[in-house]
Protein backbone atom coordinates (compact mmCIF):
# COMPACT_ATOMS: atom_id res chain seq x y z
CA UNK A 1 0.00 0.00 0.00
CA UNK A 2 1.25 3.46 -0.79
CA UNK A 3 0.68 6.82 -1.12
CA UNK A 4 2.49 9.48 -3.67
CA UNK A 5 3.30 12.51 -2.99
CA UNK A 6 4.97 15.54 -5.43
CA UNK A 7 6.36 18.86 -3.93
CA UNK A 8 7.19 21.50 -6.33
CA UNK A 9 8.42 18.89 -8.65
CA UNK A 10 10.26 20.02 -12.17
CA UNK A 11 12.47 18.25 -15.06
CA UNK A 12 14.67 19.59 -17.21
CA UNK A 13 16.03 17.79 -19.41
CA UNK A 14 20.12 18.42 -20.33
CA UNK A 15 19.91 19.59 -23.90
CA UNK A 16 16.49 20.25 -23.67
CA UNK A 17 17.35 23.96 -23.90
CA UNK A 18 16.58 24.78 -20.53
CA UNK A 19 12.78 23.99 -20.76
CA UNK A 20 10.75 22.88 -18.08
CA UNK A 21 9.10 19.37 -19.48
CA UNK A 22 7.51 19.61 -15.68
CA UNK A 23 7.13 22.27 -13.85
CA UNK A 24 5.94 23.49 -9.90
CA UNK A 25 4.39 19.87 -9.96
CA UNK A 26 2.51 19.70 -6.27
CA UNK A 27 0.34 16.35 -5.91
CA UNK A 28 -1.01 14.17 -3.74
CA UNK A 29 -2.18 10.81 -4.34
CA UNK A 30 -3.80 9.11 -1.31
CA UNK A 31 -2.99 4.68 -1.27
CA UNK A 32 -5.75 2.83 -3.35
CA UNK A 33 -6.51 6.00 -5.23
CA UNK A 34 -6.79 6.12 -9.21
CA UNK A 35 -5.52 9.40 -10.62
CA UNK A 36 -5.63 9.79 -14.23
CA UNK A 37 -2.80 12.59 -15.76
CA UNK A 38 -4.80 13.86 -19.06
CA UNK A 39 -3.51 16.45 -21.49
CA UNK A 40 -2.21 16.87 -25.07
CA UNK A 41 0.64 15.27 -26.57
CA UNK A 42 3.83 16.53 -25.17
CA UNK A 43 2.34 18.37 -21.89
CA UNK A 44 4.78 15.84 -19.67
CA UNK A 45 2.79 13.35 -18.53
CA UNK A 46 5.07 10.50 -19.22
CA UNK A 47 7.87 12.71 -17.56
CA UNK A 48 6.10 12.61 -14.26
CA UNK A 49 5.74 9.33 -14.39
CA UNK A 50 9.46 8.03 -15.52
CA UNK A 51 10.07 10.59 -12.46
CA UNK A 52 7.61 8.57 -10.36
CA UNK A 53 8.94 5.38 -11.58
CA UNK A 54 12.71 6.42 -10.94
CA UNK A 55 13.69 6.19 -15.07
CA UNK A 56 14.11 9.93 -15.03
CA UNK A 57 16.35 12.04 -12.44
CA UNK A 58 14.12 14.65 -10.49
CA UNK A 59 15.63 18.20 -11.57
CA UNK A 60 13.80 19.92 -8.91
CA UNK A 61 11.34 18.68 -5.78
CA UNK A 62 10.58 15.88 -4.08
CA UNK A 63 8.57 12.70 -4.58
CA UNK A 64 7.57 10.20 -1.52
CA UNK A 65 6.31 7.17 -1.66
CA UNK A 66 4.52 6.77 1.38
CA UNK A 67 6.82 8.81 3.62
CA UNK A 68 9.57 8.03 2.28
CA UNK A 69 11.73 10.28 0.12
CA UNK A 70 12.46 8.63 -3.13
CA UNK A 71 14.34 11.24 -5.14
CA UNK A 72 17.63 8.98 -4.85
CA UNK A 73 16.17 5.11 -4.41
CA UNK A 74 16.63 2.76 -7.76
CA UNK A 75 13.68 1.55 -9.90
CA UNK A 76 14.04 -1.99 -8.45
CA UNK A 77 13.31 -0.60 -4.57
CA UNK A 78 10.63 1.73 -5.06
CA UNK A 79 7.83 -1.37 -5.90
CA UNK A 80 6.33 0.40 -8.77
CA UNK A 81 5.02 -1.41 -11.56
CA UNK A 82 4.49 -0.04 -15.34
CA UNK A 83 2.58 -0.99 -18.34
CA UNK A 84 3.18 1.30 -21.64
CA UNK A 85 1.75 2.11 -24.92
CA UNK A 86 3.74 -0.45 -26.83
CA UNK A 87 3.73 -3.31 -23.72
CA UNK A 88 8.06 -4.01 -23.83
CA UNK A 89 7.60 -7.97 -23.88
CA UNK A 90 10.87 -10.06 -24.34
CA UNK A 91 10.02 -10.87 -27.76
CA UNK A 92 12.20 -14.32 -27.61
CA UNK A 93 10.14 -15.16 -24.86
CA UNK A 94 7.07 -17.11 -23.86
CA UNK A 95 3.93 -15.45 -22.34
CA UNK A 96 4.61 -17.41 -19.51
CA UNK A 97 8.38 -16.74 -19.21
CA UNK A 98 7.68 -13.00 -19.86
CA UNK A 99 5.37 -12.84 -16.89
CA UNK A 100 8.25 -15.21 -14.81
CA UNK A 101 11.08 -13.45 -15.85
CA UNK A 102 10.91 -10.82 -12.88
CA UNK A 103 10.46 -13.64 -10.13
CA UNK A 104 12.92 -15.65 -11.30
CA UNK A 105 15.62 -13.00 -11.21
CA UNK A 106 14.81 -12.60 -7.64
CA UNK A 107 15.32 -16.53 -7.18
CA UNK A 108 11.33 -16.95 -6.39
CA UNK A 109 10.99 -20.92 -6.09
CA UNK A 110 10.07 -22.73 -8.88
CA UNK A 111 6.52 -23.59 -7.82
CA UNK A 112 5.77 -20.40 -6.35
CA UNK A 113 6.37 -18.85 -9.79
CA UNK A 114 4.18 -21.67 -10.98
CA UNK A 115 1.38 -20.60 -8.84
CA UNK A 116 1.75 -16.34 -9.52
CA UNK A 117 1.86 -17.14 -13.23
CA UNK A 118 -1.43 -19.27 -13.46
CA UNK A 119 -3.41 -17.08 -10.97
CA UNK A 120 -2.69 -14.20 -12.50
CA UNK A 121 -3.58 -15.38 -16.00
CA UNK A 122 -6.18 -16.65 -14.75
CA UNK A 123 -7.57 -13.06 -13.94
CA UNK A 124 -6.57 -11.54 -16.92
CA UNK A 125 -7.89 -14.80 -18.68
CA UNK A 126 -4.97 -15.40 -20.84
CA UNK A 127 -3.98 -18.76 -19.38
CA UNK A 128 -4.28 -19.98 -23.26
CA UNK A 129 -1.32 -17.91 -23.99
CA UNK A 130 1.43 -18.79 -22.12
CA UNK A 131 2.86 -21.00 -24.34
CA UNK A 132 2.74 -17.92 -27.50
CA UNK A 133 5.45 -16.31 -28.39
CA UNK A 134 4.74 -12.03 -28.11
CA UNK A 135 4.36 -11.92 -32.20
CA UNK A 136 1.69 -14.59 -31.71
CA UNK A 137 -0.59 -12.34 -29.69
CA UNK A 138 -3.45 -9.47 -31.10
CA UNK A 139 -2.94 -5.97 -29.36
CA UNK A 140 -5.18 -6.49 -26.94
CA UNK A 141 -3.61 -10.04 -26.06
CA UNK A 142 -0.20 -8.33 -25.85
CA UNK A 143 -1.70 -5.87 -23.52
CA UNK A 144 -3.04 -8.68 -21.11
CA UNK A 145 0.09 -9.89 -20.92
CA UNK A 146 1.82 -6.55 -20.14
CA UNK A 147 -0.67 -6.01 -17.12
CA UNK A 148 -0.33 -9.72 -16.32
CA UNK A 149 3.53 -9.52 -16.24
CA UNK A 150 3.14 -5.78 -14.13
CA UNK A 151 0.81 -8.23 -11.81
CA UNK A 152 2.85 -11.10 -10.66
CA UNK A 153 5.59 -8.49 -9.07
CA UNK A 154 2.43 -7.85 -6.51
CA UNK A 155 3.67 -3.83 -6.70
CA UNK A 156 2.40 -1.16 -4.25
CA UNK A 157 1.57 0.84 -7.28
CA UNK A 158 1.22 0.83 -10.86
CA UNK A 159 1.71 3.39 -13.53
CA UNK A 160 -0.05 3.04 -16.67
CA UNK A 161 1.08 5.81 -19.31
CA UNK A 162 -1.27 5.42 -22.56
CA UNK A 163 -1.59 1.57 -22.53
CA UNK A 164 -4.20 1.09 -24.79
CA UNK A 165 -3.36 3.78 -27.24
CA UNK A 166 -2.50 0.81 -29.75
CA UNK A 167 -5.87 -1.21 -29.24
CA UNK A 168 -8.93 -0.57 -31.60
CA UNK A 169 -11.59 1.62 -30.20
CA UNK A 170 -13.94 -1.45 -29.34
CA UNK A 171 -10.87 -3.52 -27.63
CA UNK A 172 -10.25 0.00 -25.85
CA UNK A 173 -13.27 0.53 -24.36
CA UNK A 174 -13.77 -3.21 -23.06
CA UNK A 175 -10.03 -2.34 -21.62
CA UNK A 176 -10.88 0.46 -19.72
CA UNK A 177 -13.16 -1.36 -18.10
CA UNK A 178 -11.10 -4.30 -17.19
CA UNK A 179 -8.56 -1.86 -15.54
CA UNK A 180 -11.17 -0.02 -13.58
CA UNK A 181 -12.40 -3.72 -12.23
CA UNK A 182 -8.52 -4.66 -11.65
CA UNK A 183 -7.89 -1.55 -9.45
CA UNK A 184 -10.95 -2.41 -7.32
CA UNK A 185 -10.11 -6.07 -7.06
CA UNK A 186 -5.73 -5.43 -6.32
CA UNK A 187 -6.46 -2.32 -4.03
CA UNK A 188 -3.70 -0.88 -5.30
CA UNK A 189 -2.86 2.83 -6.10
CA UNK A 190 -2.78 3.47 -9.50
CA UNK A 191 -1.49 6.54 -12.06
CA UNK A 192 -2.94 6.26 -15.12
CA UNK A 193 -1.86 8.57 -18.41
CA UNK A 194 -3.81 9.14 -21.61
CA UNK A 195 -4.48 11.96 -23.68
CA UNK A 196 -7.72 10.88 -24.39
CA UNK A 197 -10.39 13.28 -22.50
CA UNK A 198 -13.06 9.81 -22.19
CA UNK A 199 -10.49 7.25 -20.93
CA UNK A 200 -9.73 10.39 -17.65
CA UNK A 201 -13.58 10.87 -17.57
CA UNK A 202 -14.61 7.34 -17.35
CA UNK A 203 -11.86 6.11 -15.49
CA UNK A 204 -10.74 8.18 -12.98
CA UNK A 205 -11.36 9.24 -9.22
CA UNK A 206 -9.51 12.23 -10.02
CA UNK A 207 -8.41 13.23 -12.98
CA UNK A 208 -5.25 15.70 -13.15
CA UNK A 209 -5.03 17.76 -16.40
CA UNK A 210 -2.10 19.26 -17.73
CA UNK A 211 -0.94 21.50 -19.88
CA UNK A 212 2.66 22.70 -20.97
CA UNK A 213 4.36 20.91 -18.49
CA UNK A 214 1.75 22.36 -15.40
CA UNK A 215 -0.83 21.05 -13.76
CA UNK A 216 -3.94 23.39 -15.01
CA UNK A 217 -6.71 21.47 -12.86
CA UNK A 218 -7.44 18.35 -10.56
CA UNK A 219 -11.06 17.52 -9.74
CA UNK A 220 -13.47 14.88 -9.74
CA UNK A 221 -14.43 13.95 -13.24
CA UNK A 222 -17.99 15.75 -13.04
CA UNK A 223 -16.24 18.62 -11.42
CA UNK A 224 -13.94 19.20 -13.81
CA UNK A 225 -16.78 19.16 -16.63
CA UNK A 226 -19.30 21.16 -14.87
CA UNK A 227 -16.63 23.92 -13.38
CA UNK A 228 -13.21 23.98 -15.47
CA UNK A 229 -10.97 26.48 -14.06
CA UNK A 230 -10.11 28.01 -17.71
CA UNK A 231 -10.58 27.74 -21.30
CA UNK A 232 -7.85 25.00 -21.92
CA UNK A 233 -9.44 23.00 -19.53
CA UNK A 234 -13.22 23.62 -20.88
CA UNK A 235 -11.96 22.70 -24.19
CA UNK A 236 -10.10 19.76 -23.88
CA UNK A 237 -12.42 17.73 -21.02
CA UNK A 238 -16.01 17.13 -23.33
CA UNK A 239 -16.62 16.22 -26.65
CA UNK A 240 -17.66 17.36 -28.92
CA UNK A 241 -15.86 20.46 -27.66
CA UNK A 242 -17.24 23.12 -26.04
CA UNK A 243 -18.03 26.37 -28.02
CA UNK A 244 -16.59 29.49 -27.70
CA UNK A 245 -16.72 32.83 -28.76
CA UNK A 246 -16.10 36.52 -28.17
CA UNK A 247 -18.46 38.36 -26.23
CA UNK A 248 -19.63 41.78 -24.66
CA UNK A 249 -20.89 42.07 -20.92
CA UNK A 250 -23.22 44.64 -21.01
CA UNK A 251 -25.33 46.19 -18.22
CA UNK A 252 -29.00 46.85 -18.80
CA UNK A 253 -31.68 48.00 -16.67
CA UNK A 254 -29.67 46.18 -13.33
CA UNK A 255 -29.09 42.87 -15.70
CA UNK A 256 -26.14 41.91 -17.22
CA UNK A 257 -26.44 40.64 -20.65
CA UNK A 258 -23.68 38.44 -23.06
CA UNK A 259 -23.83 40.34 -26.50
CA UNK A 260 -22.22 37.69 -29.19
CA UNK A 261 -21.35 37.96 -32.80
CA UNK A 262 -20.44 40.76 -34.84
CA UNK A 263 -22.39 43.49 -34.35
CA UNK A 264 -23.72 41.99 -31.15
CA UNK A 265 -26.17 40.56 -32.94
CA UNK A 266 -27.12 37.77 -29.76
CA UNK A 267 -28.33 39.48 -26.67
CA UNK A 268 -28.15 36.25 -23.90
CA UNK A 269 -29.04 37.42 -20.43
CA UNK A 270 -26.64 36.48 -17.53
CA UNK A 271 -29.41 35.83 -14.97
CA UNK A 272 -29.13 32.31 -14.48
CA UNK A 273 -25.39 32.21 -14.80
CA UNK A 274 -23.02 30.78 -12.27
CA UNK A 275 -21.52 33.89 -11.09
CA UNK A 276 -21.69 36.79 -8.99
CA UNK A 277 -22.87 40.40 -9.67
CA UNK A 278 -19.89 41.81 -8.86
CA UNK A 279 -17.86 39.42 -10.96
CA UNK A 280 -19.82 40.33 -13.50
CA UNK A 281 -19.65 44.23 -13.13
CA UNK A 282 -15.96 43.62 -12.80
CA UNK A 283 -15.73 42.15 -16.71
CA UNK A 284 -17.77 45.29 -18.35
CA UNK A 285 -15.79 46.90 -20.93
CA UNK A 286 -12.98 43.77 -21.35
CA UNK A 287 -12.43 41.05 -23.63
CA UNK A 288 -14.47 37.97 -22.48
CA UNK A 289 -14.57 34.71 -24.00
CA UNK A 290 -17.95 32.88 -23.43
CA UNK A 291 -18.47 29.46 -23.47
CA UNK A 292 -21.63 26.33 -23.29
CA UNK A 293 -21.12 22.89 -24.25
CA UNK A 294 -22.98 21.29 -27.25
CA UNK A 295 -25.51 19.74 -25.25
CA UNK A 296 -26.28 22.76 -23.44
CA UNK A 297 -28.34 23.79 -26.69
CA UNK A 298 -31.13 22.40 -28.00
CA UNK A 299 -33.30 22.80 -31.04
CA UNK A 300 -36.70 24.05 -30.05
CA UNK A 301 -40.08 23.86 -31.75
CA UNK A 302 -41.20 27.74 -31.37
CA UNK A 303 -39.34 31.08 -31.85
CA UNK A 304 -39.90 31.76 -28.56
CA UNK A 305 -38.47 35.10 -27.09
CA UNK A 306 -37.69 33.58 -23.42
CA UNK A 307 -34.69 34.07 -21.39
CA UNK A 308 -33.64 30.62 -22.79
CA UNK A 309 -33.49 31.67 -26.38
CA UNK A 310 -30.63 31.93 -27.63
CA UNK A 311 -31.71 32.22 -31.24
CA UNK A 312 -32.23 30.99 -34.72
CA UNK A 313 -29.66 29.64 -37.10
CA UNK A 314 -29.25 27.51 -40.22
CA UNK A 315 -27.78 24.01 -39.56
CA UNK A 316 -24.90 23.37 -42.03
CA UNK A 317 -23.59 19.97 -40.77
CA UNK A 318 -25.81 17.22 -39.34
CA UNK A 319 -24.05 14.35 -37.69
CA UNK A 320 -26.85 12.09 -36.32
CA UNK A 321 -25.21 9.56 -34.30
CA UNK A 322 -28.14 7.03 -33.44
CA UNK A 323 -28.86 8.08 -29.91
CA UNK A 324 -27.55 11.89 -30.63
CA UNK A 325 -27.25 14.10 -33.47
CA UNK A 326 -24.44 16.61 -33.41
CA UNK A 327 -26.20 19.94 -35.52
CA UNK A 328 -23.21 22.32 -36.88
CA UNK A 329 -25.40 25.42 -36.89
CA UNK A 330 -24.73 28.61 -38.43
CA UNK A 331 -25.73 31.80 -36.49
CA UNK A 332 -26.30 35.47 -37.99
CA UNK A 333 -22.91 37.51 -37.46
CA UNK A 334 -20.58 34.60 -37.94
CA UNK A 335 -21.18 32.37 -35.11
CA UNK A 336 -21.06 28.74 -35.62
CA UNK A 337 -21.74 26.68 -32.70
CA UNK A 338 -22.49 22.50 -32.55
CA UNK A 339 -25.65 21.46 -31.24
CA UNK A 340 -25.76 18.28 -29.38
CA UNK A 341 -29.57 17.10 -29.69
CA UNK A 342 -30.72 14.09 -28.02
CA UNK A 343 -34.57 14.34 -28.73
CA UNK A 344 -35.25 12.53 -32.23
CA UNK A 345 -36.17 15.35 -33.99
CA UNK A 346 -35.03 15.47 -37.33
CA UNK A 347 -33.48 17.86 -38.71
CA UNK A 348 -31.96 18.60 -42.58
CA UNK A 349 -29.22 20.25 -44.30
CA UNK A 350 -29.97 23.53 -44.71
CA UNK A 351 -32.40 23.86 -42.37
CA UNK A 352 -33.49 27.29 -40.30
CA UNK A 353 -34.13 26.31 -36.87
CA UNK A 354 -34.45 27.72 -33.57
CA UNK A 355 -32.33 27.09 -30.49
CA UNK A 356 -32.41 27.41 -27.18
CA UNK A 357 -29.87 27.36 -24.17
CA UNK A 358 -29.57 26.56 -20.35
CA UNK A 359 -28.48 29.69 -18.65
CA UNK A 360 -27.13 27.48 -15.84
CA UNK A 361 -24.61 26.66 -17.74
CA UNK A 362 -22.91 29.45 -19.45
CA UNK A 363 -19.41 29.64 -18.86
CA UNK A 364 -17.61 32.77 -19.42
CA UNK A 365 -13.55 33.67 -19.58
CA UNK A 366 -11.92 36.18 -18.71
CA UNK A 367 -9.86 36.53 -22.30
CA UNK A 368 -7.15 38.16 -21.14
CA UNK A 369 -6.19 35.26 -18.44
CA UNK A 370 -8.41 32.40 -19.94
CA UNK A 371 -9.67 31.34 -16.18
CA UNK A 372 -13.01 31.02 -15.71
CA UNK A 373 -15.33 33.74 -13.74
CA UNK A 374 -18.20 31.42 -13.87
CA UNK A 375 -18.01 27.94 -11.30
CA UNK A 376 -16.13 27.32 -8.21
CA UNK A 377 -12.61 28.71 -7.92
CA UNK A 378 -12.27 26.39 -4.99
CA UNK A 379 -9.14 24.17 -6.18
CA UNK A 380 -5.62 24.61 -4.75
CA UNK A 381 -4.75 24.78 -8.63
CA UNK A 382 -2.12 27.47 -9.94
CA UNK A 383 -3.25 30.49 -11.33
CA UNK A 384 -3.26 29.34 -15.20
CA UNK A 385 -0.29 30.95 -16.99
CA UNK A 386 -2.36 29.77 -20.28
CA UNK A 387 -3.38 32.56 -22.85
CA UNK A 388 -6.79 31.19 -23.83
CA UNK A 389 -7.02 29.89 -26.86
CA UNK A 390 -8.70 31.95 -29.87
CA UNK A 391 -11.93 31.05 -30.12
CA UNK A 392 -12.78 28.83 -33.09
CA UNK A 393 -15.93 30.28 -34.04
CA UNK A 394 -14.93 31.31 -37.75
CA UNK A 395 -17.55 30.10 -40.12
CA UNK A 396 -16.17 27.31 -41.64
CA UNK A 397 -13.59 26.26 -39.13
CA UNK A 398 -14.25 22.53 -38.17
CA UNK A 399 -13.66 21.75 -34.45
CA UNK A 400 -10.38 20.48 -34.06
CA UNK A 401 -10.25 17.80 -31.96
CA UNK A 402 -6.82 18.73 -29.72
CA UNK A 403 -7.34 15.66 -27.68
CA UNK A 404 -5.90 13.43 -30.57
CA UNK A 405 -2.29 13.25 -30.74
CA UNK A 406 0.34 10.73 -31.36
CA UNK A 407 3.25 10.15 -28.90
CA UNK A 408 3.94 6.47 -30.53
CA UNK A 409 7.36 7.05 -30.79
CA UNK A 410 8.16 8.51 -27.70
CA UNK A 411 6.50 5.31 -25.92
CA UNK A 412 9.30 3.58 -27.75
CA UNK A 413 11.41 4.79 -26.41
CA UNK A 414 10.50 5.21 -23.02
CA UNK A 415 9.54 1.10 -23.72
CA UNK A 416 13.28 0.47 -24.42
CA UNK A 417 14.38 2.06 -21.24
CA UNK A 418 11.25 -0.15 -19.16
CA UNK A 419 12.61 -3.20 -20.53
CA UNK A 420 15.94 -1.94 -19.46
CA UNK A 421 15.04 -0.98 -15.81
CA UNK A 422 12.80 -4.27 -15.62
CA UNK A 423 16.24 -5.91 -16.38
CA UNK A 424 18.08 -3.71 -14.45
CA UNK A 425 15.33 -3.91 -11.56
CA UNK A 426 15.82 -7.90 -12.01
CA UNK A 427 19.51 -7.57 -11.35
CA UNK A 428 20.85 -9.35 -14.29
CA UNK A 429 20.57 -8.73 -18.08
CA UNK A 430 17.73 -10.32 -20.59
CA UNK A 431 18.27 -14.26 -20.36
N1 LIG B 1 14.57 12.45 -23.03
C1 LIG B 1 14.16 13.66 -23.38
N2 LIG B 1 15.04 14.63 -23.72
C2 LIG B 1 14.64 15.88 -24.04
N3 LIG B 1 13.35 16.25 -24.06
C3 LIG B 1 12.42 15.35 -23.74
C4 LIG B 1 12.77 14.00 -23.38
N4 LIG B 1 11.64 13.33 -23.09
C5 LIG B 1 10.62 14.22 -23.29
N5 LIG B 1 11.09 15.42 -23.66
C6 LIG B 1 10.28 16.63 -23.91
O1 LIG B 1 9.58 16.95 -22.74
C7 LIG B 1 8.26 17.37 -23.05
C8 LIG B 1 7.25 16.48 -22.34
O2 LIG B 1 7.34 15.19 -22.87
P1 LIG B 1 6.51 13.97 -22.30
O3 LIG B 1 6.65 13.96 -20.83
O4 LIG B 1 6.93 12.76 -23.01
O5 LIG B 1 5.03 14.39 -22.71
P2 LIG B 1 3.70 13.50 -22.85
O6 LIG B 1 3.94 12.17 -22.24
O7 LIG B 1 2.68 14.30 -22.13
O8 LIG B 1 3.40 13.42 -24.31
C9 LIG B 1 8.15 17.33 -24.55
O9 LIG B 1 8.37 18.62 -25.04
C10 LIG B 1 9.23 16.39 -24.97
O10 LIG B 1 9.70 16.69 -26.24
MG1 LIG C 1 3.75 10.27 -23.10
Amino acid sequence: MASITLKDVAKVYPGGGGTRAVDNFNLEIADREFVVIVGPSGCGKSSTMRMIAGLEDITEGKAYIGDTLVNNVPPKNRNIAMVFQSYALYPHMSVYKNMAFAMKMRHVKKAEIDVRVRETAEMLGITHLLGRKPRALSGGESQRVALGRAMVRNPEVFLLDEPLSNLDAKLRTDMRAEIVKLHKKLETTFIYVTHDQTEAMTMGDRIVLMNHGRIVQVDSPKDIYDYPVNVFAAGFIGSPRMNFADCEIIERGGEYFAKLGEGGEHLISLTGVNASRPELAALTGRRVTFGIRPEHLGVTAEMDDTESRFGGGTADIVEALGAETNIYVDFPGGLRFIVREFNDKPVARGQRISVDIQPGKIHIFDTETGEAVTGRRRHGAPPATEKAAPPAVKTGDAPTDISSGNDTELADQIAAGVADAIAEADGGDDA
